[in-house]
């Protein structure tokens, strides 16, 4: 069996930074120490070797808002490799109505074109017998989260009692349950308030969802799932409001974890006043980009670890798809690109300023996120046995973002004309060399389904915590229990 060496680099984790070299074979990781040979050597001089990203919260080929997202598994697996990211987790999406089974079939049948491996979270989009029966049924198949639109009324959205029962089922199941927290009730009065009020562009996309709405529903969905006896994971924490009570749920003791945006770490709502419409909608999503004072929160709780991972929501639409809402900001399809953006975006923002140390980074762009989705350390580690998912990123490497020469099949980047450095030299997914000194070596159908089982050590932890500080009958002398 043919191997490879990564030769002269400095090997860098969530948690240590060190000189050695990485020997792979058989597309694992076979070795790591001095003096490595190999049949086919990587030159990592000047460079860290990292374990490649993961990116949790990914929306390719998404059916949504009357169309689908514009990148699919082949354009959008290109682009997380082209920037230094080996995993994408995307979302399973069962139509009201409609099975879970079924839907994990057409997402299976779309991810074949993945370059890179990946897996699914399963949204739960309605509830019934049939969905808490076929839960059990998907966690037998490696899929360990369930995704909740708190918001998206009348398509996506699930109402309370809905959430507390299948987060009931999660806590069953060993799973996590996943929430996008905004409140879709005010959200859907607002829209209509600022459409009669004739605001009709981007701009009310932001006034319609103020941060307020998803501080209340994150504060929701932490006491839904406390009492629900499961842990709780906030995809596109994107403001103050969010985080806080998040942050205050940890100092309880609550098992939370909150996913900010690189788009929101680095975007604000100014971007929604501009006056080129094209400009304002190719940047509606939710939840908006926000005041810019809400970034240091996003930040700071990267540092101090309130906040988890890095994620893109990765879920890009053209400019001829964003124009299905002119004069009607509500039809403008909601998301945003971001896959192969996000490493060089948060290492130039985050680590070159000072924000975040380059073991942080490590952590919050793939060992956090591989540790919650019980896929760790097969991914998100360098160590024997791990798969070879890995970068060689180069701090010198420099360029300016321009969708003229991006992956994604878009015509637009919300990061365009940023300068970014941390770009990588060399990707690996399972030992084949995907990105060759800076050059993509695309390999259609090269990606692999990641299977994560259920019962993962927090999980394990908390259900043992829960039944033990459960509620429990007074034995009383003389008073049978029952009352007869
Ligand atoms: O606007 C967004 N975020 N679009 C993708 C779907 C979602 O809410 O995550
Ligand atoms: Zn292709
Ligand atoms: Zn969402
Ligand atoms: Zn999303």
């Amino acid at each position: 069996m043919s191997t490879t060496v990564i030769k002269g680099g400095t090997i860098v984790t969530a948690d240590l930074t060190y000189e050695a070299d990485v020997l792979i074979e058989g597309g694992k990781i076979a070795a790591i120490g001095p003096d490595l040979a190999g049949d086919t050597v990587l030159d990592a001089s000047d460079a860290f070797v990292m374990p490649g990203g993961i990116d949790p919260h990914t929306h390719l080929e998404m059916p949504f808002m009357g169309t689908y997202s514009a990148d699919d598994f082949d354009s959008g697996t290109r682009a997380a490799l082209a920037g230094g990211t080996t995993m994408v987790v995307d979302f399973a999406l069962p139509s009201p109505g409609q099975s879970l089974l079924d839907a994990l079939k057409a997402w299976d049948n779309k991810s074949a074109r993945a370059h890179c491996d990946y897996s699914f979270h399963m949204a739960v989009t309605w509830w019934g017998e049939q969905v808490f029966d076929e839960m059990k049924a998907v966690t037998e198949k490696g899929i360990n989260t369930f995704k909740h639109f708190m918001a998206y009324k009348g398509s996506l959205m699930v109402n309370d009692d809905e959430m507390y029962a299948s987060f009931r089922r999660c806590a069953e199941l060993g799973a996590i349950p996943l929430v996008h927290a905004e409140n879709g009730d005010v959200v859907a009065e607002l829209s209509a308030r600022l459409l009669a009020e004739g605001n009709t562009g981007p701009e009310a996309h932001a006034y319609s969802r103020p941060a307020q709405v998803e501080g209340e529903a994150t504060n929701r969905a932490i006491m839904i799932a406390d009492m629900a006896g499961v842990p709780l994971y906030v995809v596109h924490v994107s403001c103050e409001d969010a985080h806080e009570a998040i942050r205050r749920a940890k100092m309880l003791g609550r098992r939370v974890w909150g996913e900010p945006l690189i788009q929101h770490l680095t975007l604000d709502e100014s971007e929604y006043f501009n006056p080129d419409w094209d400009h304002a909608a190719r940047r509606v999503m939710s939840p908006p980009f926000r005041d810019k004072r809400n970034q240091d929160s996003l930040w700071a709780g990267l540092a101090s670890g309130t906040l988890s991972c890095v994620a893109t929501d990765h879920c890009a639409f053209t400019t001829a798809q964003k124009r299905f809402g002119v004069g009607d900001f509500t039809k403008i399809p909601n998301g945003t690109g971001g896959l192969e953006d996000r490493l060089p975006m948060l290492w130039t923002q985050g680590v070159e300023t000072g924000r975040i140390t380059p073991n942080e980074f490590v952590a919050v762009t793939s060992t956090n996120i591989a540790k919650i989705l019980n896929c760790y350390p097969r991914k998100g580690a360098v160590l024997v046995g791990a798969d070879a998912d890995l970068i060689v990123l180069d701090p010198r490497k420099e360029k300016t973002i321009s969708a003229s020469t991006q992956q994604s099949a878009i015509d637009y980047n919300v990061f365009e004309g940023k300068t970014v450095r941390g770009l990588p030299r060399y990707v690996l997914s399972r030992g084949r060399v995907m990105v060759d000194d800076g050059a993509l070596r695309p390999a259609e159908g090269h990606g692999e389904f990641v299977a994560r089982p259920p019962a993962g050590p927090v999980s394990k932890a908390l259900s043992a915590w829960k039944e033990l500080t459960a509620p429990r009958p007074v034995e009383r002398a003389g008073i049978p229990a029952s009352g007869v």
